[in-house]
């Protein structure tokens, strides 16, 4: 009895030794065809398949089960595309690949990351459209895409992770409309940025429904329409940019007096007339007001935006 006892412990422990060191080669082998996809890399590479994935540059383990939970090659110089593999990464929460020269599209394989808090690819030249996948990453909440790029409209779907607190997807060829309802499913919302692309329509009323908006960057795109009243229900907003878009027909409306906490305010170049209203001036905030080049008298600030 107590030998059967003792063999089934032990194959037990071998069972789990197995898995675990499985899952270390899986997350080896999307390491290594990752890095095979990568064509140029400037500076030395010690992903050398002798020493544990954990200590190689940019990889970060989880320490109970060193599994690769993060991978930051941030500014790395790597060139190259993005091999489907990472998606087997299957415990990691952190992605950094900024400032490279990535090229092609994001692959589906990365749907595969459940567990994916941060995406950032931005500064690279990704093309085609956003991936409406993303949309599915259930615990996301930093989403970067800017300066790629990408092109096609908005898709709905990244405005419908729940957890999703920031989202800066500027300076690439978006084009369409946004979604009317876009702001109904994220209520963790702290920073949109949509500039320098080609955005139009209006602004959607409901914007407001991104109650804890700090940060809502649309300038340098072609939105029209009147801007809507009810941005100045997003209490928590320091940093409104709508400048250099198709035009605001209408004026500024008072309720962005409402803004208490604004402190930059830039509005240039967007066919803006009427007078500005007085409410305005009761905001304490505010550090930077630029409204260059429109029908309105003002106080003019050098230009401010980040994507
Ligand atoms: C890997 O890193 C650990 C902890 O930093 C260190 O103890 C170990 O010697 C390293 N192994 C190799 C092969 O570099
Ligand atoms: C790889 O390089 C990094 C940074 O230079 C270092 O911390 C790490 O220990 C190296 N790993 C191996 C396996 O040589
Ligand atoms: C990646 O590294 C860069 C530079 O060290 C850092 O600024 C960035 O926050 C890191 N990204 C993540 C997701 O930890
Ligand atoms: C990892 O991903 C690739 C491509 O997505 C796939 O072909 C491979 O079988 C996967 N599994 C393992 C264990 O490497
Ligand atoms: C826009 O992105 C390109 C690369 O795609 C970059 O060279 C350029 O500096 C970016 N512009 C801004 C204003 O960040
Ligand atoms: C967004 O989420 C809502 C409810 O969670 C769902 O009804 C809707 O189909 C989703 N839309 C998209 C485009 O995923
Ligand atoms: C900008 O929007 C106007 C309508 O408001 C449209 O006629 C024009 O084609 C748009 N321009 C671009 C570059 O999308
Ligand atoms: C917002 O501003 C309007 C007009 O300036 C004012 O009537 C209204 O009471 C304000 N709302 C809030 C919530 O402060
Ligand atoms: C500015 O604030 C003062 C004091 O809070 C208030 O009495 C006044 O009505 C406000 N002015 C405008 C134009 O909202």
């Amino acid at each position: 009895m107590e030998s059967l006892i003792f063999s089934f412990a032990l194959s037990i422990l071998l069972l789990t030794s197995f898995t675990l060191s499985f899952d270390s080669a899986t997350d080896q082998n999307a390491l290594l065809s990752f890095k095979n996809s990568i064509i140029s890399h400037p500076y030395a590479f010690n992903w050398s398949e002798n020493t544990p994935v954990c200590n190689w540059t940019g990889v970060s383990c989880g320490l109970k089960h060193h599994r690769v939970t993060a991978l930051n090659l941030s500014g790395y110089g790597l060139a190259g595309t993005v091999a489907p593999h990472l998606g087997n990464l299957t415990f990691l929460r952190y992605l950094d690949i900024s400032s490279n020269r990535f090229t092609g599209s994001l692959p589906v394989e990365l749907s595969k990351l459940r567990r994916l808090k941060v995406m950032n690819v931005g500064m690279n030249s990704f093309t085609g459209e956003i991936p409406t996948w993303l949309g599915s990453l259930p615990q996301l909440e930093e989403l970067y895409l800017y300066s790629n790029k990408l092109s096609g409209s908005v898709p709905h779907d990244i405005f419908n992770v729940s957890s999703i607190r920031k989202i800066r997807i500027g300076n690439n060829s978006l084009t369409g409309l946004l979604p009317s309802d876009m702001c109904n499913n994220m209520p963790n919302i702290q920073i949109l940025s949509l500039a320098l692309n080609q955005i139009g329509g209006r602004i959607p009323s409901s914007i407001w429904k991104c109650t804890h908006l700090e940060m809502l960057l649309l300038s340098d795109n072609n939105f029209s329409g009147n801007i809507p009243r009810e941005i100045g229900r997003l209490s928590f907003l320091t940093r409104l940019s709508l400048g250099y878009n198709n035009g605001f027909g209408g004026g500024v409306p008072q309720e962005i007096g409402n803004l208490t906490r604004l402190e930059i305010l830039t509005i240039e170049d967007a066919s803006l007339n009427g007078d500005f209203p007085s409410s305005f001036f009761n905001i304490s905030s505010l550090r930077v007001l630029s409204l260059s080049d429109n029908s309105l008298s003002g106080t003019y600030f050098p230009q401010h935006s980040i994507l």
